[in-house]
């Protein structure tokens, strides 16, 4: 049987597929790697559209799978003939590599705000990649617990280096997997597996226009990666940074703000706290209303970028679009939660 793939730009990429083989692993056998993460049918991440040719899906989570007519989980798509498959991404975001699995330490862990944990890993040396840590800001790597089946995306807070240094902010889902690990028993030296780098949730470098940074809950590490990168070019382009999160108390130490305020002086900060105390001072709303507010008297429409739980990126998607800012110029990483 033969697979072919046509992505976004029309690019037609052609693989063989055995009787009982998924496309997944038949793309990968082949050496191309669309974008995925669990290779089990519940994360999402692998969606496609089938158009042309039969084909059975096996065991998947249901909310996992995209709506719509020939939507399918590459992971769990099994041809039964010749397939046409319509993938949401790029050519150029269709990997060519496969994506390197390393092993790290734990170094140091930290609360970051209210239910929220920094962590910081440490890669093993590795004989023939070193310790560079090597990513585009607004990346994500997959952490893996030794000796479990437990595999979670996590978004980068911190800058490629080369001393083998990877920071995450990690806000803890009550009850999840990784979550109760991390806060209940994780320690300093405990080994994870790290694969990546994963993701195009990156700056369009080559837009002249401001940029507006959008994050709540889970979703602020990516975009204080995005935010330290500029600072380190010493990018003068105009940037505004809204923060949306529940409570003050689950706002990040300001410390970190006060630190990028100092490093990138057009910097503008919008925190916006949705059941605030008696005492806040700030903008009181979810980020969605501080992106309506900010949009109200931007002298330019900005490129946004918003990364966040799904209901607080659809309500600020609908603000950005309402407020007529053009789909492509919006730029979003969902965070499952
Ligand atoms: C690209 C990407 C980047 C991400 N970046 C970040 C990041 O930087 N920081 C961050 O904090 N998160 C990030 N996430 C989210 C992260 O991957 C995890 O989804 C999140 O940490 C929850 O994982 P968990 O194992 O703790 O919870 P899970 O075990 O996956 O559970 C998730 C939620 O479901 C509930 N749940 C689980 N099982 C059941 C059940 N049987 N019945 C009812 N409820 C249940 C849990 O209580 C929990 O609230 C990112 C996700 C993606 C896709
Ligand atoms: S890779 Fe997770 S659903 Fe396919």
């Amino acid at each position: 049987m033969v697979v072919t793939l046509v992505t976004r730009d029309a690019a037609r990429l052609e693989f063989p597929c055995a009787s009982g083989q998924d496309v997944l692993g038949a793309a990968e056998a082949a050496g191309l790697y669309p974008p995925a993460m669990c290779h089990e049918g519940s994360c999402g991440m692998c969606q496609a559209r089938v158009v042309e040719g039969a084909y059975e899906m096996g065991p998947h989570t249901e909310s996992a799978m995209p709506a719509g007519p020939g939507g399918v989980l590459l992971c769990r798509c099994l041809p039964q003939g010749d397939v046409t498959i319509e993938l949401p991404c790029t050519d150029a975001q269709v990997g060519r590599h496969k994506i390197p699995v390393r092993e790290a330490e734990i170094e140091a862990m930290a609360q970051a705000g209210a239910g929220a944990v920094a962590l910081t890993l440490r890669l093993r040396p590795d004989a023939e990649l070193g310790l560079a840590v090597d990513f585009i800001p607004g990346q994500y790597m997959e952490l893996t617990i030794l000796g479990t089946e437990t595999r979670r995306a996590y978004s980068l807070a911190n800058l490629p280096n080369w001393e083998g240094r990877l920071d995450f902010i990690i806000r803890l889902q009550p009850g999840g997997a990784f979550s109760s690990w991390l806060g209940e028993r994780a320690a300093v030296g405990d080994v994870l597996n790290v694969r990546g780098p994963l993701g195009h949730f990156v700056l369009d470098e080559s837009s002249p226009r401001p940029r507006c940074l959008v994050g709540g809950g889970c979703g602020m590490a990516p975009l204080l990666s995005m935010l330290r990168h500029m600072a380190d070019f010493q990018d003068s382009q105009p940037v505004h940074l809204i923060y949306g999160a529940n409570r003050e108390d689950e706002l990040l130490p300001a410390e970190e703000l006060d630190a990028l305020r100092a490093a990138l002086p057009q910097l503008g900060v919008t925190l916006s706290v949705w059941r605030p105390g008696p005492g806040w001072t700030g903008f009181s709303g979810t980020s969605a209303d501080a992106l309506d507010a900010y949009l109200a008297t931007a002298a330019e429409t900005p490129d946004i970028y918003v990364c966040g739980p799904p209901r607080m990126m659809e309500a600020v998607m609908s603000t950005a679009q309402r407020r007529g800012v053009p789909e492509a110029q919006i730029f979003a990483e969902r965070v499952q939660s």
